[in-house]
């Protein structure tokens, strides 16, 4: 076990996993505990959003993620009867090429069990596992720090009773958790009339090149979509009687039976049922992320239809703006006010999901299988932060004069400080010749400092200023045109890319064309500083740094 963690993060779901990794990574030390005994083995959250990958990518578990996956594929709805040949097929999100800004531009499949077992084995690799059989059971705070009560359960079922200490506590531990309704936030919302069976059933006669998709009637539907695993269909299913439901799923006959009623068809074996359970999802979320030395993550935070299922997705974005924030107040570098833009930031980007995944809950029901693209999540953003600095916007200060627009669904091409940094590749590290891209170089542990060609008279101050940091905080990068060159004695401890494709001074044009040249990226990969020079890097490292 870590000696005197500073943080339990309870629940070892994708939300508590990735904020168990980014801290981890920042050498935080972490315990987390789940009361589960064994792991489940289930496919639930599987679709992993564009913006995920790229979140995978920062934590260095995107190589492993992707071996894992299948691509998100089209759904083929059959006419009935007969079942076999196609009415329509629609894909859900439109395959695309990768470009120099998007580097991963497609959503992928990957069970929740396949996801959250390679989350744990790169928490491993750094000394941290997940302790079984281990439930919170209550907490209390005080300015100093949580105390919290726990309980171990050995294989004989003997209990023993832990109280043990933290600087902060984080509830990821999901829907039902015990942080959320302790805490006393409130969990506003409507349950949905939406009832369904869900589950993951081994089947043979289907091919795995797409989801198929059976609507014999209004009320009723059957969806079997292929998995990474061969054999394995996640299914869902309705029946215009919800009573039938504990009968349909008591064993694999009287599933067969639903089955071959469904599609007409008598070639779709069902050889195992591996869990088959009742779901409906109710739209809730809180009012807001914590309370002092105490937060929620995930699905602890928010539920909401897993039509255009934002689920998993929205839950690790919460981990990952959330960790970073925590590390830097664990190393006492930053006051324990920056918390508070945790809930600033995402409670806006949730109150706009739920809006939209209901509103796409409803057209499914009208079988219409149009998705917003905004779905792939790169146009979330926490424009109106205060913690932001863009000298771009005259008064930022007054950050209410930026619309509240969290999904980035109206908003125009500018970037701006919130917003998403884009990636460019075929970046040249001039001291070691090796291509990189930005992507490469972004990572939880620290601020990336994007410099584009500042005038020459600036670049001291500018580098004097992010020498005043804490160590390791930032790395500065410095991004040479095509060609460029730079005195050496300036650049001791920088990076020095050569944009030899010219993709850089692309993605980020605005700002080197504008006047800009200081692009301050944050440790979640969110653009935190657009500066003209050393003044407003000032600002920002005192939003940051100073009580
Ligand atoms: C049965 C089921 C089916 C689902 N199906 C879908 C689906 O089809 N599509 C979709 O998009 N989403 C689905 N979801 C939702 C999706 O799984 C979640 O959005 C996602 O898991 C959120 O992750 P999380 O880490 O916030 O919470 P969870 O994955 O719920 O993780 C919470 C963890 O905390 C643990 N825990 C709870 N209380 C304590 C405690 N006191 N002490 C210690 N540990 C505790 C739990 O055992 C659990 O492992 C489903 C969820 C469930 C439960
Ligand atoms: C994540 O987003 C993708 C793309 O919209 C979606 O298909 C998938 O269901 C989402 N996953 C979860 C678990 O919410
Ligand atoms: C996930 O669960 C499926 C069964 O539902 C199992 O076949 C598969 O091996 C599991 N994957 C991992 C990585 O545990």
């Amino acid at each position: 076990m870590t000696p005197n963690p500073q943080v339990l993060v309870v629940g070892s779901g994708p939300a508590g996993l990735v904020l168990a990794l980014t801290l981890t990574q920042n050498g935080i030390p972490i315990r987390i505990i789940e009361k589960r005994s064994e792991f489940h083995e289930s496919q639930r959250g599987a679709g992993i959003q564009v913006r995920s990958l790229e979140l995978y990518n920062f934590l260095c578990v995107y190589n492993d993620i992707k071996a894992g996956s299948i691509p998100l594929l089209p759904i083929c709805t059959y006419k009935l009867p007969g079942g076999r040949e196609a009415a329509s097929l629609n894909a859900l999100a439109p395959t695309v090429d990768a470009t120099p800004d998007i580097p991963f531009p497609n959503p992928i499949t990957i069970g929740q069990n396949h996801t959250e077992s390679i989350l744990r084995s790169h928490l491993a690799k750094l000394g941290v596992e997940v302790e079984r059989s281990t439930e919170l059971i209550s907490f209390q705070q005080d300015q100093n720090g949580v105390t919290a009560e726990i309980i171990k359960r050995s294989s004989d079922n003997t209990e023993t009773r832990e109280t043990a200490h933290f600087d902060f506590l984080v509830g990821a531990d999901g829907a039902r958790g015990v942080t959320r309704k302790q805490l006393g936030l409130t969990f506003l919302g409507e349950s949905t009339p939406n009832h369904v069976l869900i589950g993951d059933v081994f089947v043979k006669g289907l091919s795995r090149e797409v989801w198929h998709n059976f609507r014999p009637s209004e009320k009723e539907m059957l969806l079997f979509r292929p998995t990474e695993t061969e054999g394995l269909f996640y299914v869902i299913l309705s029946s215009a009687n919800i009573e039938d439901y504990p009968k349909i799923s008591a064993n694999k006959e009287n599933l067969q039976e639903f089955v071959n009623r469904m599609t007409t068809r008598d070639d779709i074996i069902i050889e195992r049922i591996k869990a088959l359970d009742e779901y409906s999802p109710s739209i809730r979320m809180v009012d807001k992320f914590g309370e002092g030395r105490i937060f929620v993550v995930g699905d602890a935070a928010h539920v909401h239809s897993p039509a255009g299922g934002q689920g998993l997705n929205t839950s690790i974005q919460d981990s990952f703006n959330l960790g970073w924030k925590l590390s830097l107040v664990c190393k006492k570098l930053s006051p324990s006010s920056i918390l508070d833009t945790y809930s600033d930031e995402r409670l806006p980007v949730i109150q706009d999901m739920l809006a939209k995944t209901t509103e796409i809950l409803r057209k499914i029901l009208k079988k219409n299988w149009d998705r917003p693209t905004s779905l792939n999540q790169l146009r979330v953003n926490c424009r109106w932060s205060h913690i932001l600095v863009d000298e771009q916007v005259e008064d930022h200060e007054g950050a209410k004069a930026i619309a509240r627009d969290a999904y980035g669904s109206e908003t125009d091409d500018q970037l701006r400080a919130g917003d998403r940094a884009p990636d460019a590749p075929d970046l040249v590290n001039i001291k070691s010749n090796e291509k990189t891209s930005f992507f490469s170089v972004f990572r939880p542990i620290y601020h990336t400092a994007l410099l584009f060609n500042p005038p020459s008279t600036e670049l001291p101050s500018i580098l004097e200023t992010f020498a005043t940091w804490p160590t390791g905080a930032v790395k500065v990068v410095l991004i040479l045109p095509k060609g460029g060159n730079v005195a050496k004695d300036v650049l001791q401890d920088v990076l020095v890319l050569e944009d030899r494709e010219g993709h850089a001074y692309q993605s980020y044009k605005q700002m080197a064309d504008g006047g800009f040249p200081v692009v301050i990226i944050r440790p979640d990969g969110v653009i935190g500083g657009i500066a003209k020079g050393a003044e407003g890097v000032k600002v920002y490292h005192n939003k940051l740094f100073s009580a």
